[in-house]
């Protein structure tokens, strides 16, 4: 397989979350071309069991491929945790680049305090997140914050509803006694409600989340492979998604956009 330089970089995700990291690589590579593929129609991931997300993960992969893509994005920290290793044996012949919560970031902050990881139930059970956990457990106090069923309530992109406000004030509502240094966003939906997050803590807790070290991978390998697009004009952007609900594309260029 030869990969050209003008193709598109592929971005796979089981739904909209992907999208808050296809933000951030656009704002650090505008002048590729993208292809999203959310796999709305079978969100969420967070809670289906290894099999499942490892075939969904396949297919979609293989749609991105049948569009040419030169390289992959699985900005889906549970996809990443479940099937990356085995994608990668299998597609040796192009980059792929995964998404998992930046703990390590967190760690760097030096600040006070746990460091709790939101994330999907499957990403914070996988073996992945287990060795990430040891890699830091000495130095951080860290806590694992599984929040099932909040990725589904920003897939119906009603950001600003009631259903989220509760859901985070309950969740939120236990780190109160805590001493809370940082909190991760381990689940690419999560950065689309950072702000509402915010307004449930009123201390100086810093916010982070794993789209820009994503970024800079994708740059990384697209320069390791000699792929880097070398055009001056703004890349276009496509986006597919499995939901027959148009909603869904709609969606996904306002979350882009937000
Ligand atoms: N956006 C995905 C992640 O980063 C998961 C959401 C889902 O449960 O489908 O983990």
């Amino acid at each position: 397989m030869t990969l050209k330089r003008e193709e598109s970089i592929g971005f796979f995700d089981s739904g909209v979350g992907g999208l808050s990291v296809l933000k951030k690589t656009l704002e650090l590579l505008p002048n590729e071309n993208f292809i999203y593929f959310g796999d709305s129609k079978n969100a969420p991931y967070g809670t289906k069991t290894y099999d499942e997300i490892k075939e969904l993960t396949f297919d979609a992969v293989k749609f991105l491929l049948s569009k040419n893509v030169k390289a992959i994005v699985i900005a889906c920290n549970t996809a990443t945790s479940v099937a990356i290793e085995d994608l990668r044996n299998t597609y040796k012949d192009i980059p792929i680049i995964g998404i998992e919560p930046a703990l390590k970031p967190a760690v760097e902050l030096k600040k006070q305090g746990e460091i709790v990881i939101m994330a999907t139930p499957v990403t914070l059970a996988e073996k992945k997140f287990a060795e990430l956990q040891n890699k830091y457990s000495k130095i951080a106090k860290i806590r694992p914050m599984p929040c099932g069923g909040l990725a589904e309530l920003i897939e119906t992109g009603d950001i600003d509803g009631l259903a989220i406000h509760n859901y985070l004030e309950e969740k939120i509502n236990i780190l109160k006694e805590k001493e809370v240094g940082s909190i991760v966003l381990g689940c690419t939906h999560y950065p689309f409600i950072k702000e509402k997050i915010l307004d449930f803590l009123n201390k100086d807790i810093e916010i982070i989340d794993g789209s820009l070290g994503t970024a800079r991978q994708v740059e990384r390998l697209l320069i390791e492979n000699n792929i880097k697009n070398d055009s001056n004009k703004t890349g276009k952007i496509e986006i597919f998604n499995s939901s027959e609900d148009e909603k869904m594309i709609e969606l996904s260029y306002d979350l882009l956009n937000r």
